[in-house]
């Protein structure tokens, strides 16, 4: 995208990200979900901010399903809209990010070169690639919302996994089998990543 934005000067708030962590009690990060759509993404997004929420944690989840009513409701699931989405909603967990906050972000975000911008957008170690990898066939026999069902009928374009290509992550930082492993066992990994990079306490 071209920056429109010339003349702009950056303000520096008195009030640091570092400030906000110590007033938290714990760091801020991006736990960014990706894989199929039916995957689990935000069922496991959503269980792992529960746990955190419970812990005192400071957390916020931008999942692809809500955003896409309002931030983005402007995009549709071209190669180039997905690409766009998945700029916006980096750029936003990036805010998220500044102010402290864990962010999970729960998108199918399909494209490799996509999440890799997003990561290359925040420092080293703050950018952790969770892939929810769940086989396409059992994504589709769950088919909670209908749509693969409805994809295979040709009524859906560009459907992930039917008709536009999923690129799984190369090297995530933590893979999490959602496949075979309950909501309750991916929620421990999530939050033993995070107590490993000492994130929280
Ligand atoms: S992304 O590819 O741009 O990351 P995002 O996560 O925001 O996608 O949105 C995916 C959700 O939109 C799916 O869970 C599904 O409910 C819905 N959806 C509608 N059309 C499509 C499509 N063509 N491909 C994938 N998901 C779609």
């Amino acid at each position: 995208m071209n920056n429109k934005s010339t003349n702009v000067v950056w303000h520096q708030a008195t009030i640091s990200r570092d400030k906000r962590e110590q007033l938290n009690g714990h760091k801020s990060v991006i736990l960014w979900f990706t894989g199929l759509s039916g995957a689990g993404k935000s069922t496991v997004a959503h269980a792992v901010e529960d746990r955190l929420y419970n812990m005192g944690c400071r957390t916020f989840v931008l999942d692809g399903d809500n955003v896409r009513h309002g931030l983005c409701s402007d995009l549709g699931f071209s190669e180039r809209d997905r690409k766009e989405n998945i700029r916006r909603i980096g750029e936003a967990a990036k805010l998220f990010l500044e102010a402290g906050v864990i962010t999970l972000t729960a998108f199918i975000s399909p494209f490799r070169q996509d999440r890799e911008i997003v990561r290359n957008l925040v420092p080293h170690g703050e950018f952790l690639e969770i892939y929810c990898d769940t086989a396409l066939e059992v994504c589709e026999s769950r088919d909670v919302k209908g749509l693969y069902k409805r994809a295979r009928a040709g009524e859906i374009a560009n459907f992930t996994g039917i008709s536009s290509p999923y690129e799984a992550p190369v090297d995530p930082e933590l893979c999490l089998e959602t496949g075979k492993d309950n909501i309750e066992q991916c929620v421990e990994q999530v939050i033993a990543m995070l107590r490993s990079r000492a994130l929280i306490k």
